[in-house]
């Protein structure tokens, strides 16, 4: 079946973890709460892909088993050697428990461990006797804030492997810490990166790899707005360059958003059989679907550095999906289509209640008509002024609508819940509509 959006088999997920092209399948793991549609303690699902189009979910991989990770199996990476899967993740012991739900820390207070585990398949993970703890807790908060450092992200370099984690400078300033390893297992702490001028007091989920020569550092800033709260943290990226001998990297004072509808949280990005840099990410929901689930994930993107910028562009894989011509939105398969056009200042395209329109030179994206004003659900997003063109794709799925301005200039996500297929434009604007063909499926 076509899920060009993955989204929770049931009850809850966030981040995507441990996206990697393995053995000739995509594996993509995902912060799994298997029992209500809530955060709590953190399994990781599992699906895999052929094709980054049609996804099949696989059930549980990790899970608590041991006293490091009791109380959750935090967001972490792959990487393949030797044909054996190696993941990371943070596990997480709390020490505070919440009387009224164990399945939450108290005041905050838990403990993160750095943890490996191994796997020949892809598929089979002996969460009893594979585990390793491979990073303590930090000991020294010159180093880093105890508490708030996860989410490993492990890359090969040319001498070795190098593995990232999200921090906090005394909880006031978002920094990365970097380590490297001869042979994944044992790990030295090398330095840490970090840059006043970029916004969160902690970041998490860090992601760093390099497009065309440059480096490129993904990051999620926690409380990037007043009032603090989960949903004024928000994705970033920027450049960076990473020299593998010192172990120093350095950030640029500039960050773009990852995507403008801050919807968006927490991507992670791997290779693709192409060797592209292929990216997808967690989009916040307000609240549970009337199925029973909440969260998604984006549809794969590359990401791509063209001089002095950061694209992130639709993939091939679900425009070559999306190529069944159709004449409106109501013969869209499986409510899946997507709309091609251009828009210049003063126009707009709507589609049920949900207007993009161009203004001033920016892009914006409104769902206020279609109800769900929520905390941190932003109604109205803009994107800074688009320089490359007009043109406009958007992506159309049941809970998703995904706006890209000149192939990944800028891109605007939304979470929606109730989208008439109805697609109208202002006088002169010409679209273009296609589904995908369910005789793939
Ligand atoms: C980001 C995050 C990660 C953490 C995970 C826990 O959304 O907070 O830092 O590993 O979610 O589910």
């Amino acid at each position: 079946m076509h899920q060009i959006h993955l989204k929770a088999p049931n009850n809850w997920i966030n981040d995507p973890n441990g996206f990697i092209y393995y053995k000739g399948q995509y594996h993509l793991f995902y912060q799994y709460f298997p029992y209500a549609p809530q955060w709590g303690t953190m399994h990781w699902g599992h699906a895999v892909s052929d094709d980054l189009v049609n996804w099949e979910h696989c059930g549980i991989a990790l899970y608590p088993t041991k006293w490091a990770d009791r109380n959750g199996c935090f967001s972490g990476s792959a990487v393949e050697l030797d044909g054996k899967m190696y993941v990371f993740y943070t596990g997480v012991r709390y020490l505070e428990v919440d009387p009224e739900n164990i399945h939450k820390p108290f005041n905050e207070q838990f403990e993160p461990t750095q943890m490996m585990i191994t796997s020949e398949d892809g598929f089979h993970f002996d969460n009893w006797n594979e585990k390793h703890a491979i990073i303590p807790p930090i000991e020294n908060i010159a180093i880093g804030n105890r508490i708030h450092t996860r989410d490993p992200k492990v890359w090969r370099g040319k001498n070795g492997w190098y593995l990232i984690l999200g921090s906090s400078l005394e909880c006031k300033q978002g920094q990365v810490l970097l380590y490297r390893s001869s042979d994944l297992t044992h790990w030295e702490y090398a330095g840490k990166a970090m840059n006043e001028a970029l916004p969160g007091w902690g970041w998490e989920c860090p992601d760093y790899f390099e497009s065309d020569g440059t480096g490129i550092l993904l990051f999620s800033a926690m409380g990037m707005e007043e009032p603090v709260g989960e949903s004024q943290s928000h994705s970033l990226c920027c450049t960076a360059s990473f020299d593998e001998e010192s172990c120093r990297m350095s950030l640029s004072d500039q960050y773009q958003l990852v995507d403008y509808g801050k919807d968006l949280y927490a991507p992670q990005t791997t290779t693709d059989a192409q060797g592209r840099r292929v990216m997808v990410a967690w989009l916040r929901m307000p609240h549970p679907t009337e199925e029973g689930w909440i969260g998604m994930f984006t549809a794969p993107r590359v990401v791509e550095y063209r001089d002095g910028h950061i694209y992130f562009r639709l993939h091939p894989s679900i425009r070559q999906a999306l190529q069944k011509p159709i004449d409106c939105a109501s013969q869209a398969d499986a409510g899946i289509y997507c709309i091609r056009t251009a828009l210049h200042d003063g126009e707009e395209l709507k589609i049920g209640g949900y207007r993009i329109y161009r203004a001033d030179g920016r892009l914006y994206a409104d769902r206020s008509a279609l109800g769900e004003d929520s905390e941190g659900h932003q109604m109205v997003s803009q994107t800074p002024p688009v320089q490359d063109g007009y043109e406009i794709e958007v992506i159309v799925d049941k809970n998703v609508v995904e706006i890209f301005a000149n192939d990944g200039e800028f891109v605007i996500t939304h979470v929606v819940y109730e989208l008439e297929p109805q697609v109208t434009a202002s006088k002169g604007v010409e679209l273009q509509m296609y589904t995908t063909d369910s005789m793939e499926g």
